[in-house]
């Protein structure tokens, strides 16, 4: 949805609840189903509690669990459960595509819609950075951005195909039934909220979170970005995750995806002189 004027509220680097495209703080309260930000609210809220409840000794003890929270942070234990298994269409290869496909490969995921105005088009602009200067740094096929639409009902294969056109060559579109989508977005805890009663034809927005989900090559939840985040940001923080699991033995599988080789032979086909066939 179009929101005008944002508030810039205070967040950390990597988010820990949700904004939507709507108003921010309305939903923050109903959806926080991060463990991490249950951490969050815990060391700042339970700082301030410590202060008028407990003893000194007891201060002491928090202040240990509060480190403990951040290491175990760093070495990212307490990741929250987020994304699973899921296959929608690929709106390039009009075939089945998901999780099992992204393996071997970091991906970034990103919930929106075609007709979003103003929010989307920034987001995935922001992604198509962020995917850029990674393949500068750490080359071509690590990174795979992934656009899955969360309005199904009108953001069809042909529609999302020339959507993320726009984006980036990269950019892979998913869209499926409303009951499918539904599923995955469930998968990554997206908030999704459209009008309760459209017509054929009627102009809508969808309320949806906006964040980039970050997954590693076993389809692990690694770490999601707000609207705050900057895409120098999101790609300083891939990069740590990425160097992070090759120096713990992970192997990230460089090879392109059907989806790009899809697209590659498809340009291809286009540039094709019809009279060079020997
Ligand atoms: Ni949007």
């Amino acid at each position: 949805m179009t929101a005008t004027a944002k508030p810039k509220l205070m967040q950390p680097k990597n988010c820990r609840f949700y904004t939507t495209d709507k108003e921010q703080i309305r939903n923050k309260a109903m959806v926080g189903p991060f463990t991490l930000k249950a951490a969050a609210v815990f060391l700042t809220v339970g700082a301030g509690l410590l202060y008028y409840f407990q003893t000194e000794k007891e201060k002491v003890e928090q202040l240990r669990i509060q480190k403990e929270a951040e290491k175990s942070k760093t070495q990212s234990f307490g990741k929250p459960k987020l994304g699973g298994d899921y296959s929608l269409i690929n709106v390039e290869t009009k075939k089945q595509f998901g999780s099992e496909d992204l393996k071997g490969k970091f991906t970034l995921i990103y919930f929106g819609f075609t007709h979003c105005p103003d929010i989307c088009p920034e987001e995935l602009d922001k992604m198509a950075e962020v995917v850029d200067q990674t393949k500068k740094d750490v080359g071509e096929n690590v990174l795979v951005p992934v656009f899955i639409t969360c309005d199904p009902r009108r953001d069809t294969v042909e529609i999302v195909k020339e959507y993320v056109k726009d984006f980036h060559k990269d950019l892979i579109g998913l869209t499926g039934s409303q009951d499918e989508v539904k599923k995955v977005a469930k998968l990554f805890r997206v908030y999704v909220s459209s009008p309760p009663d459209i017509s054929e034809g009627d102009d809508y927005l969808v309320d949806h979170s906006i964040f980039f989900y970050l997954m590693d090559p076993e389809g692990k939840f690694l770490d999601c970005y707000s609207q705050n985040s900057t895409a120098d940001e999101v790609t300083a923080s891939f990069k740590k995750y990425y160097y992070e699991y090759l120096d713990n033995g992970g192997k990230v599988n460089k090879t392109p995806l059907l989806n790009a080789a899809a697209a590659a032979a498809a340009a291809a086909a286009v540039n094709d002189e019809p009279s060079s066939s020997s």
